[in-house]
């Protein structure tokens, strides 16, 4: 049964719809289209989605037909069709063509979380020397520049004897923001003040801030699929509604990205076009200007975040950010160190102009005040000596070898996976004769092998054919070791299936 609620707003905005005979179906599917989402395919919407949560249709079972819906419950035949639309865009139906809408089984979206992402020590202070992680997209400790920042801690004391005695400003470290926006002018095509730049703690903590500052629950989010687990945890935390933007080798389907910046006037866009978590694709120069001039004409704020730039592998260096093409300012840019400098300083850099950077500073003073000094200006020293640069350049080699490694094994194993060109992970597509990815998981995990499963990268939760593979934190022996042992671990599984009589 309709909720007497919900029924009488329904009615009511049936019986004002009926009134006004004025506007064409047309013009009404216009206005809902356009509309922001209070209205009321959005109460048909919610209506459905808790009638599912009911278990009113069984997983696979048809939903009514749209007249049917739309005569039950007053309603126009099109507000119908959106919120079916929408039902569809966010996983919890899907279509066959000429019979109707289908319920997907609710349970996907509860899907257990894998191991990793449950709180829990991190993981690699619990790895022994015979344990394979694949699951974390984070560098081997051995091969950062351990001993420059030792060198670094100590020089900092005596460089600014008060460091431990002040707080740093809530926007962060003036000279840090300085040095930061010469290094983005000289590297990103960047050209950005110190007053554009905000230091925060990691890349995830930008996110975190962007969403806490611009969406609001009910709000539509553009994300791509798969994405950064994180991302879909915080914008969904907040309420948004997670509209799926799938990324291929050759990018967006920016017709796709139109459509849904149409359809749902998203708030934001979250994207991570350069060697992105999980599949490594970077998102050609020629989509990068059309995103910005996507955002600007439908005023969808783009955040890029580029947490994997410089890890690129042969000597052609990625194309410049998304954000260097935006003239208008909406984009706005994060830029994580974490990866391949220091990860245990969390500094990365959140770069808008004001009255965005208003917003986001009151924010981060809600949340702690301003990150660290003294990790900002141990930070600080190293990004002035230049000595990145020659960390760099023999990481991506390191790194190169470690991913040739891992895919030489995919390869005689016969498995499928675009090669990425930079990055930390591959996204690997499991073989068709593999079993249910939670089976393979406990089997790895019975014999010290994780790996992150592909739902956990997806807001729809349904690329469980998936896996990312992380080769950045174990060497190229561990790497062989482990791929084996997965490798035979899915073999297994095909094993158990084919031997039921
Ligand atoms: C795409 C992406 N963004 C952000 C982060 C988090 O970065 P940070 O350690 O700077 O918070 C990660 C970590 O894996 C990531 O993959």
């Amino acid at each position: 049964m309709l909720k007497p609620e919900i029924r009488s707003e329904i009615e009511l905005n049936a019986k004002q719809n009926i009134q006004n005979k004025k506007i064409s179906p047309i013009d009404q599917y216009k206005e809902a289209v356009h509309s922001r989402p209070t209205l009321l395919f959005r109460q048909v919407y919610n209506y459905l989605i808790e009638k599912l949560a009911q278990g009113t249709w069984k997983e696979h079972e048809k939903l009514p037909s749209v007249r049917s819906l739309s005569e039950e419950l007053h309603v126009h035949r099109l507000t119908v069709f959106k919120a079916y639309q929408l039902l569809k865009d966010t996983g919890r139906i899907y279509v066959k063509e000429k019979s109707g809408y289908y319920a997907f089984p609710m349970t996907k979206k509860e899907y257990p979380l894998p191991n990793h992402l449950e709180y829990h020590p991190p993981e690699n202070f619990l790895l022994g020397s015979d344990q394979y992680s694949f699951s974390q997209a984070l560098v081997d400790p051995t091969l950062l520049p351990n001993r420059y920042f030792s060198e670094y801690a100590k020089k900092v004391f005596d460089i600014y004897p008060k460091v431990l005695s002040t707080y740093s400003s809530v926007q962060g470290d003036e000279e840090l923001r300085s040095v930061l926006s010469v290094y983005f002018a000289n590297t990103h095509q960047l050209y950005l003040e110190p007053d554009n730049i905000l230091i925060t703690t990691g890349a995830q903590q930008g996110i975190d801030l962007i969403t806490r500052a611009f969406v609001r629950q009910g709000d539509y989010v553009l994300i791509e699929r798969p994405t950064y687990h994180a991302a879909i945890t915080i914008f969904e935390d907040q309420g948004a509604q997670l509209i799926p933007i799938d990324i291929h080798a050759e990018g967006y389907n920016l017709a796709a990205v139109e459509e849904q910046m149409i359809r749902y006037q998203p708030r934001v866009f979250y994207i991570n076009p350069t060697f992105h978590n999980p599949t490594g694709h970077t998102i050609p120069a020629s989509q990068r200007k059309k995103v910005v001039e996507l955002a600007e004409k439908y005023q969808c704020l783009v955040v890029e975040d580029d947490s994997f730039r410089d890890i690129y592998f042969g000597d052609t260096a990625p194309p410049p950010p998304v954000a260097s093409y935006d003239t208008e300012g909406w984009v706005v840019y994060i830029r994580s160190f974490s990866k391949y400098a220091a990860p245990g300083l969390r500094i990365a850099a959140l770069c808008t102009h004001s009255p965005r950077m208003n917003a986001l500073m009151n924010y981060k003073y809600r949340m702690d005040n301003g990150a660290p000094l003294l990790n900002q200006k141990v930070f600080l020293l190293y990004l002035a000596s230049e000595r990145l640069t020659g960390h760099l350049e023999k990481l991506r080699t390191a790194l190169c070898l470690r991913k040739e490694a891992m895919e030489q094994e995919l390869y005689q194993a016969g498995w499928s996976w675009d090669s990425p060109k930079g990055g930390l992970s591959l996204w690997v597509k499991l073989p068709a004769f593999a079993g249910d990815t939670q089976s393979i998981m406990e089997r790895c995990r019975q014999n010290n092998v994780v790996f992150s499963p592909g739902i956990a990268h997806d807001s729809l939760r349904q690329m469980d054919r998936y896996i990312r593979l992380s080769y950045s934190f174990m060497n190229e022996d561990q790497i062989r070791k482990g791929m084996k042992i997965l490798i035979e671990a899915v073999r297994e599984g095909h094993q158990d299936v084919t031997d039921v009589p």
